[in-house]
């Protein structure tokens, strides 16, 4: 049924399907701000649980000695008619908790009901939920609460839960609904159309599932808004003043002006409560956030720290004359819960200017991580923790300067007019809102506020022409162009300001083979008109074949081969390489058999010792596990990191060392 849906809807069944709901047990209970929160949760749950069993006065027992202050005997000290403080705040917690949890499981309820409801029937419905939502969201609410409950007399705290849930469902409804708006243009959810499943089906098995920790986030703030509305009602003396809850404390300490009088016992432990059980509740709501944006995991954590480089630039030798950009010694890592990963594992290599370099590898080898740490755009957890970017401006005379320390203002000027990007998911970043040419005039209009607006324009028209987009296309807004005309788009975006260096992080990837196909041939154009000097990175090294001039292969963060890019596609020296090339069709060429690479990417928080690629590769030895094999030179153009290419280090080896390695498990990491 799933693999039905997958295909029915052009998805891959095993893809996941939400973005909180499967992760959310494990992940969850191991933050550990929900560990703390549930802790605090822990104790008021007790205190809900046993405090009117463990209190030791009755709560109302009044004839004690008035307003004594706290001792062994009344440790919360006594009221102003001799009641036990303390006993009141164990009575008073199973109230406040009750109403809170009632309130909001209604308030939850509705929210989704109405939310959820609304934002996947659309039309008149949506209208007019959204109507009642939106009247709800501008009454005020604590006099519409004070008007209903003194209108249904609410004696009973079950009445006085069922008030606070009916006003306070509008806000998560709200986003409830914009969530659906989102889903419900999904694959899976159209999918579930096409196959005939009911509208009810689809709200209540499709996409609420997928909106579980957003209506857990909502249900917790919920229970604190009514937790909060409970004691403000009360401390205002609605409800029923015999049942103890914090707020009736707070009301009868109020009454009794204990501020004056000095009794600070009296309002201190109930205020107190009602804080240490609002901070448990936004300490979990904080970690199912972190839970459903890993992103937020490591903010604050790790900030861009940006080491000093062992050496500067003019310590080390300078770069060829015609380099443009230097990579030097590059590692990055990323902060995790289970430890960190090297992405980046000491990455040299050099861009010349014209010239197109081609980085290949499979997902996960490090190669976006490589991008975003040159163009400094690395988000935390993600952070260089060594080496060097040396660029040389084209102008005169200019010296290298390392982009890792420039700082930010010159960083700023110098991200898009000397280096731009184009990502994957390029086109995705199109505003939806602004047509293509107030796009591409924006950009001009930041970076070159001196051109008139008739300039701009004309200039937005060339840069279409350039990417093959007819100039018509201007006013069009990105939803009416297609995926490969979007991407041309944001390529025409980058090529705007005449950059020196553009970096393509799979442009293409996204696309398919005939739109991909044109990409490709519009870039090899651009860059003989242009001469365009570039990094293009892509999973499918016969891509590279046809635009790249020289290619670095990366695996597990390393570049395992270098050099001329029709050497390499033509002859791959490194057992990967040939391995990569083998399981992509060519764009040009014969049909060949096409063969995938055995067994999966390494996880590199656990890297297999010696070589990182010996549990696949087919030719490996005995030695390939213990040893690193070190970038070196392979005659006078080429470079590459196998045992097997050094003629001396074979010639060395035991023939113990030369028995072949089947592929097995394999501890260790590589340092
Ligand atoms: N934000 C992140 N937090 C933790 N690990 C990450 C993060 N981003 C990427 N990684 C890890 O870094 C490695 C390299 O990722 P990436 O640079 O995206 O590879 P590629 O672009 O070659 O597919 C992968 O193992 C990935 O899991
Ligand atoms: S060093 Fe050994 S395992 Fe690594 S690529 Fe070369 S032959 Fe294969
Ligand atoms: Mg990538």
């Amino acid at each position: 049924m799933r693999q039905l849906r997958g295909a029915v809807a052009g998805t891959r069944p095993d893809m996941p399907r939400s973005t909180g709901r499967s992760r959310l047990p494990q992940a969850w209970l191991t933050a550990p701000k929900v560990g703390a929160g549930i802790g605090l949760l822990g104790i008021f749950v007790l205190l809900a649980l046993l405090g009117p069993v463990i209190a030791p006065y009755d709560p109302s027992a009044t004839g004690g000695e008035a307003l004594a202050p706290p001792s062994l005997l009344h440790l919360f000290g006594t009221t102003a008619t001799g009641e036990d403080v303390f006993s009141q705040v164990l009575t008073g917690a199973r109230l406040s908790l009750e109403v809170g949890l009632v309130a909001a499981l209604f308030g939850e309820l509705l929210a989704v009901i109405v939310g959820v409801t609304s934002g996947y029937l659309g039309g008149l419905a949506d209208e007019g939920l959204s109507a009642v939502n939106n009247v709800f969201l501008v009454i005020p609410v604590l006099p519409l609460q004070i008007v209903l409950v003194e209108y249904l007399g609410a004696q009973s705290w079950v009445v006085l839960a069922l008030v606070i849930a009916a006003t306070a469902w509008p806000h998560g409804a709200r986003r409830l609904r914009a969530q659906t708006l989102s889903i419900r243009r999904r694959d899976y959810i159209q999918a579930a159309r096409a196959m005939g499943e009911p509208n009810w089906r689809i709200i209540g098995f499709e996409i609420v599932p997928n909106l579980l920790a957003i209506v857990a986030t909502g249900f917790l703030f919920q229970v604190t808004f009514a937790i909060v509305v409970q004691a403000s009602l009360a401390f205002l003396g609605l409800g029923d003043p015999r049942q103890w809850s914090w707020g009736t404390i707070l009301y009868w300490a109020g009454n009794n002006n204990a501020f004056l009088l000095g009794a600070w016992w009296w309002y201190v432990p109930p205020g107190l409560c009602l804080a240490f059980l609002g901070m448990g509740l936004a300490l979990v709501n904080l970690g199912i956030d972190e839970v459903i944006n890993p992103r937020l995991r490591g903010a604050g954590q790790v900030k861009d720290r940006l080491p000093a480089p062992a050496t500067g630039p003019s310590a080390g030798p300078e770069p060829d004359k015609d380099a443009v950009l230097a990579i030097r010694g590059l590692r990055v890592e990323y902060a995790t819960p289970h430890g960190s990963l090297q992405a980046v594992r000491g990455v040299d290599l050099t861009l010349r200017r014209g010239q197109v370099l081609g980085i290949a590898g499979e997902s996960g080898s490090g190669k976006s991580t490589l991008a975003y740490a040159v163009t400094r755009l690395l988000k935390a957890p993600g952070r260089v923790v060594e080496g060097q970017v040396l660029y040389r401006p084209r102008d005169e005379g200019s010296q290298w300067v390392d982009l890792l320390k420039l700082p930010p203002e010159e960083l700023r000027r110098f991200r898009w007019e000397r280096l731009s990007m184009v990502f994957q998911a390029a086109m995705n970043s199109l505003n939806p809102v602004l047509t293509v040419s107030a796009q591409l005039i924006d950009t001009l209009a930041t970076h070159r506020p001196g051109m008139t607006p008739a300039a701009r324009v004309e200039r937005a028209g060339e840069l279409l022409d350039l990417v093959g987009i007819d100039r018509s296309r201007l006013s069009a807004y990105p939803h009416q162009l297609s995926g490969g005309q979007r991407q041309r788009v944001m390529i025409a975006m980058a090529l705007a300001l005449d950059p020196e260096v553009m970096i393509m992080d799979e442009p293409t990837t996204a696309l398919d083979v005939v739109v991909q196909r044109e990409i490709l041939s519009r870039l090899v154009r651009l860059r003989q008109q242009l001469g365009i000097t570039m990094v293009f990175i892509t999973h499918d090294l016969s891509l590279l074949a046809e635009i790249a001039d020289t290619i670095a292969v990366m695996y597990a963060g390393k570049v395992v081969e270098y050099g001329p890019a029709r050497s390499v596609t033509r002859s791959p020296s490194h057992p990967y390489t040939a391995a990569l090339l083998a399981s992509f069709p060519s764009l040009h060429g014969r049909r060949r058999d096409l063969q995938g690479i055995r067994g999966v990417p390494p996880d590199l928080r656990a890297l297999p010792g010696g070589c990182a690629f010996h549990p696949r590769c087919p030719e490996a030895v005995a030695a390939c596990a213990e040893r690193i094999p070190l970038l070196t030179a392979l005659g006078a153009s080429r470079q590459v990191a196998c045992l097997m290419r050094e003629p001396s280090a074979v010639a060395k080896l035991s023939s113990q060392q030369r028995a072949p390695l089947h592929a097995a498990s394999a501890g260790g990491a590589e340092a």
